[in-house]
């Protein structure tokens, strides 16, 4: 029988720094002792953790957490121009990125320093600086949570979108991603360094896969605070999306509103701007911020709770809705 720990903080397993605690608590360093935790415990109530930087906990959890810290990546295909890589759930994602780095195997060094681990990034489709996980993404294995059989889920089956998936919509909780398989190109041979801050930083040179993700660290460092120092956990809100009707009257009100273009008939607004323009940036709200040099992005300055985090996210949503008649969602998991 396995036993579990109890009554555990997870102050140390999530970004924000948030302290709550968990009835019980295991980590989980294969699928087979996940499947075998899963038979055992048909109705404890379960919640999967992974490297805790798209959550905030709002309250204790009277259940057992699972924290998934399987490792390991193998080789599984090669070939004179890519490489097929399972990678397990528990790794880290930036340390993955440093051995794609070191291998010299490209695709994935825009996606530098984003906090978490490889099981979660297929879940909300990870993306920076123009990539998002999609283009490297091959397949994953998942325990489906009804057989408790371990499947593989290929790319078509994950509906990929602007920060979502199946995982996120109609099959949220029904799987546990346990590996996931990147295919890189070997050599690196095709660069995404077009988006804006890239396209400065590079201006007409063509860099290495290393030196592009070292300007991508270089501009993530300077904008967006380093969790182990200031509590927080990346982007708070999605950007929105709103009609073109309702783009174009607010651009007669804000004519410097910053939008990307969109293949269906629909503008994307960054969040940042919105809530920049409505003076949150930088301000504090006892313990809860919004981060000085990026609006998007809330902060726990010390001993913020869930709550008083979750009650600032509010308040911006309120009165984002108020000026720009536009709704916010979250892109944070709230538990
Ligand atoms: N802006 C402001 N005020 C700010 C920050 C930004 O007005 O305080 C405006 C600027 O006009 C800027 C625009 O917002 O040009 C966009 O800002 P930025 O380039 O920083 O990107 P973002 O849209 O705010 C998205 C992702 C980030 C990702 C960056 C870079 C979302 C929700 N966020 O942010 O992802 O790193 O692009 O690609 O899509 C994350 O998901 O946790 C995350 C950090």
């Amino acid at each position: 029988m396995l036993r579990f720990e109890e009554d555990v903080s997870l102050k140390p397993y999530n970004t924000f720094g948030i302290e709550v605690q968990t009835k019980y608590f295991f980590k989980v360093t294969s699928a087979s002792i996940l499947k075998e935790i899963l038979n055992q415990n048909p109705t404890l109530p379960i919640r999967i953790l992974g490297g805790g930087s798209n959550v905030l906990f709002t309250e204790n959890f009277d259940g057992l957490t699972l924290y998934i810290a399987n490792k390991g990546i193998e080789l599984v295909e090669e070939t004179q121009n890519k490489v097929l890589v399972e990678v397990q759930a528990g790794e880290n994602w930036h340390d993955f990125v440093c051995w794609c780095l070191d291998q010299n195997y490209g695709g994935v060094e825009n996606l530098a320093l984003i906090p978490g681990s490889v099981g979660a990034t297929p879940i909300q489709n990870i993306g920076a600086y123009g990539v998002e996980l999609t283009s490297v993404f091959n397949y994953c294995k998942a325990l489906n949570l009804k057989s408790l059989e371990e499947e593989r889920i290929p790319k078509e089956a994950c509906e990929f979108d602007y920060r979502s998936s199946i995982f996120k919509t109609h099959q949220k909780g029904n799987y546990i991603i346990t590996s996931v398989c990147f295919e890189l190109q070997k050599p690196p041979h095709q660069y995404q360094i077009d988006y804006g801050p890239l396209k400065d930083y590079f201006g007409t040179s063509v860099p290495s896969i290393q030196e592009i993700a070292k300007a991508v660290i270089s501009i993530r460092e300077s904008k967006l605070p380093n969790p182990k120092i200031l509590g927080n956990s990346g982007s708070f809100f999605k950007n929105p999306m709103i009609t073109q009707t309702h783009f174009e009257q607010l651009l007669l009100k804000y004519p410097e509103i910053p939008n990307y273009p969109l293949d269906e008939p629909l503008v994307k607004i960054p969040a940042a701007w919105l809530i920049d323009q409505l003076g949150f940036k930088g301000t504090q709200h006892g313990a809860a911020g919004v981060h000085e040099k990026q609006a998007l992005v809330l902060v726990n300055h010390g001993n913020a709770s869930g709550k008083d985090i979750l009650a600032l996210a509010q308040q911006i949503q309120k009165a984002v809705q108020e000026i720009f008649e536009i709704t916010l969602e979250t892109e944070v998991n709230i538990l």
